[in-house]
């Protein structure tokens, strides 16, 4: 899987997505993440991507024109199925869009700022627009990455074993069973007696169990849906 990220902070996603997991997806080659700064096809030598809103008002918005290029620069390269823009009025983000975007091939992701982006880039060249959550980021960048992050370590071999983003939290609208390492006992803090029984199905009944009474406990709403 492919994704370009058009930034005018592209320091901001640096890190998050060359650590840990989303390293070993790219150098893997599993996961390419190409990060273009907008000022590369900004409309002056100043290196102007944003200005004044129509209708006045605080808060620069990010222009039509070095947005257009960018994608349609990226578009004559190879074909995308989707052009992303993270906002916080988009749909809101869940493992059930991670799922579906984990199966495409490439991926246009842009970062707002300011103000956002001039709506007519959003009617004719966004096809999908996502938020993080009910909360206001000073720009994209970090939804972004959030997003690169729960889609990346869904492509097959990313994850060293197989099975383990299946058992995630939400993967089946549940929400994760407890997890015990060594010692069984801390402190007098015993781990469940189940769990060193080596009783397979015994103990995936458990876990199952577990999952829903946490679930039933900790986010009702998901049992509802
Ligand atoms: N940009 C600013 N806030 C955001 C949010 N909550 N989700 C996605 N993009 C954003």
């Amino acid at each position: 899987m492919r994704i370009d990220i058009i930034s005018v902070v592209p320091e901001l996603l640096e890190s998050p997505l060359n650590h840990s997991i989303m390293k070993r997806a790219q150098t893997k080659g599993i996961l390419e993440v190409k990060v273009h700064h907008l000022r590369q096809w900004a409309v002056n030598e100043y290196g102007q991507v944003d200005d004044y809103q129509y209708g006045g008002g605080a808060g620069m918005v990010m222009m039509c024109e070095p947005l257009a290029k960018a994608i349609e620069q990226l578009k004559a390269e190879r074909p995308y199925e989707q052009v992303i823009y993270m906002t916080p009025d988009g749909e809101r983000f869940s493992q059930k869009i991670a799922n579906r975007l984990s199966l495409m091939g490439n991926l246009i992701i842009i970062c707002g700022h300011y103000k956002g982006i001039d709506q007519r880039i959003r009617d004719h060249f966004v096809t999908m627009e996502i938020s993080i959550g009910d909360y206001v980021l000073s720009g994209g960048e970090l939804a972004a990455a959030v997003v690169v992050d729960a889609v990346g370590r869904l492509l097959p071999g990313v994850l060293n074993d197989e099975t383990s983003a299946l058992t995630d939290s939400f993967q089946d609208n549940l929400l994760a069973s407890p997890v015990y390492t060594r010692p069984a006992d801390f402190r007098g803090w015993k781990v469940p007696e189940i769990l060193l029984s080596g009783d397979l199905k015994k103990v995936d009944e458990w876990r199952y169990e577990q999952a829903v009474q946490r679930t039933e406990q900790k986010r009702p709403d998901l049992l509802d849906s």
